[in-house]
């Protein structure tokens, strides 16, 4: 099969997961020499102002914050076709979501260490002023060596800019948000603890206390 070049730098490979937002594929940097993950933002997206200015949000954002359990983010641009691109480092070894529905639920003692792997990355990026609110199993990425990598800062915002529509609209994930992120207020630094507490307790055998009959299969 004849590999896809993106801006002759970029070869793809392989869809390695998908989003409400983009198509992120396995791609191969000629120019570095490394192997990238590449985020497309959807076809249908590509002419609508509000979602490539949020797409090209999510690269800032990305791109300010360097922390060992946060996806470093390379590069951005848009291809000869006109598809916009970020470019990212790759995490192979799937989401947290995915080993949960594959393998079950974790033990406590790895759950605790996921949850303070992940509110390490969320305190790193409060600190640099950006507030991921999206931080759910599926935005979470597993390295090859069992640790968590944070990704996906699509509607995370600074902590002093205003909502990008300019309206009262609430995005995110409602399972997995803070009290606060749900009730339309300011997200603040003790949304940290949500995502800590779901992984506590989603990821553990225990299951979620809030809603105990809904469970992800166990394979
Ligand atoms: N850096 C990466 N390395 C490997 N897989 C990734 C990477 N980033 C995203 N993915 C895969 O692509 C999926 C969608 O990416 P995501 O950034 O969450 O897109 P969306 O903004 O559309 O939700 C993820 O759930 C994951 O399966
Ligand atoms: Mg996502």
């Amino acid at each position: 099969m004849q590999q896809k070049l993106l801006n002759r730098r970029y070869g793809i490979s392989g869809l390695l997961g998908t989003g409400g937002m983009a198509k992120v594929y396995l791609a191969h940097d000629d120019v570095l020499g490394r192997d990238v993950a590449l985020k497309v933002l959807r076809e249908q997206y590509a002419e609508n102002e509000e979602f490539v200015e949020r797409f090209r949000r999510e690269a800032q954002a990305a791109a300010r914050l360097s922390h060992p359990n946060i996806v470093a983010t390379y590069d951005r641009g848009r291809s000869e076709d006109g598809s916009y691109y970020i470019v990212m480092e790759y995490v192979s070894g799937g989401t947290l979501k995915d080993r949960i529905v594959r393998g079950g639920p974790l033990d406590p003692d790895r759950a605790a260490e996921l949850a303070a792997q992940i509110a390490g990355a969320l305190g790193a990026a409060h600190d640099r002023g950006v507030i991921h609110r999206d931080v759910k199993p599926q935005n979470v990425l597993l390295t090859h060596s069992g640790d968590a990598k944070v990704t996906d800062f699509g509607i995370a915002r600074a902590a002093s800019e205003a909502s990008l529509s300019g309206t009262s609209v609430i995005l995110g994930t409602v399972s997995y948000m803070s009290p606060e992120q749900a009730m339309g207020r300011t997200v603040g630094r003790r949304a940290i603890c949500t995502p800590s507490a779901w992984c506590s307790t989603r990821c553990s055998p225990a299951g979620c206390p809030s809603r105990p009959r809904r469970r992800w299969p166990s394979r």
